[in-house]
């Protein structure tokens, strides 16, 4: 079975083709533009992705030598994202349906990041917890089969992603925020500056990063007034360790309570060499399974929306053609 997978939620422009399961081609196009506003411009990813995609489907269709005659299935994210930039895929994914004759499956963004770790990696057994943890998301879900989802954790401000570009722009690093503290902090010291790691009066699992992104800005602004000498990898390898520490310490206490030891890592800080590397020493030895993507499946990418395609294809629920896209669906909603 060919799948052709499209994802245009956010900044990344991406086409991939799933063949049988296996990943054939995974083509992203990442909108370098938004870093020159410090963040996405909605209206810029929309043009953005109606500029691309036919190029990036005839891309995928010839590097794979697949006739779109070959096809037999269409999935795209139809949420959660942006309204006008999901609008563009959904509405090429069904030109493709209608043209070929060929059914359309609509993908939930937040799914298509769990099951990228599936892609090439039969261990994760049900159940499993998933923290998902994206510029737009931080929880920690308890799948206890395919498609039963039950949040445990959420945040109640900034995501940790969110929290990563934050802080990058204080910093007067580029966006996105993250991969660029991870690459900074590798020079730092991550116990040179004291930075909280915050809890949720409320809550022992949720999360709270805004206050975290305020700590940065005060601490920044008082070594400049001190004449202080201000390494900057210092700066950066402490702020992340509070962010990986607190990610680190809820995964902890929801493993405690549901006695699930297996994790899902699902969503672009799951590309942090940090959070990978404290995931393996400080979770392992309490027999805690921290399963990660590979790098090209953790951010934005198509290939985990047409593998997730080729899961649920197995039970055949395919999608109506006049569906609109939710720019606000969460995980148990699919
Ligand atoms: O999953 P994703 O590509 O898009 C959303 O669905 O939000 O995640 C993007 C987020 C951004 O906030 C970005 O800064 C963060 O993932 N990110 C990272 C790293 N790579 C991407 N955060 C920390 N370390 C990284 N290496
Ligand atoms: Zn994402």
């Amino acid at each position: 079975m060919n799948i052709i997978g499209i994802e245009t939620s956010c900044d990344e422009t991406s086409v991939s083709i799933v063949k049988d399961g296996f990943v054939l081609c995974n083509v992203i196009r990442t909108q370098k533009i938004h870093s020159k506003y410090g963040g996405v411009v909605p209206e810029i990813a929309s043009r953005q992705h109606e500029n691309h995609i036919i190029n990036l489907i005839n891309q995928a269709l010839i590097s794979t030598s697949i006739d779109k005659k070959n096809l037999d299935l269409v999935s795209v994210t139809y949420g959660p994202g942006l309204m006008g930039a999901l609008l563009v895929g959904l509405n090429v994914a069904k030109g493709l349906a209608i043209g070929l004759n060929i059914p359309l499956l609509c993908i939930n963004h937040l799914e298509g990041h769990m099951y990228a770790n599936m892609i090439d990696n039969d261990n994760i057994s049900y159940p499993f917890l998933c923290l998902l943890v994206s510029g737009g998301h931080t929880q920690i879900w308890e799948v206890s089969r395919p498609g039963i989802y039950k949040l445990h954790a959420k945040t109640i401000d900034d995501a940790a992603g969110e929290a990563f570009d934050k802080g990058a722009r204080i910093l007067g690093l580029k966006y996105p925020g993250g991969p660029e503290i991870d690459k900074l902090s590798k020079n730092g010291d991550v116990k040179k500056y004291n930075f909280p790691r915050p809890k949720v009066k409320q809550s022992k699992f949720d999360f709270s990063f805004s206050g975290l992104k305020t700590s940065l800005l005060y601490k920044y602004a008082d070594l400049k007034k001190n004449g202080d000498i201000i390494r900057d990898e210092d700066l950066a390898a402490s702020f992340q360790e509070a962010i990986i520490d607190t990610l680190i310490d809820r995964i902890i206490k929801v493993v405690k309570y549901t006695g699930i030891k297996t994790i899902s890592i699902a969503g672009g800080v799951a590309a942090n060499s940090r959070f990978r590397y404290k995931a393996e020493s400080v979770l392992r030895p309490k027999d805690i399974i921290c399963y990660f993507p590979k790098m090209e499946y953790c951010t934005d990418n198509a290939a985990m929306i047409a593998y997730t395609a080729y899961q649920k294809s197995k039970t055949n629920n395919y999608s109506a053609l006049d569906i609109i896209p939710n720019p606000n669906l969460s995980l148990d909603y699919v």
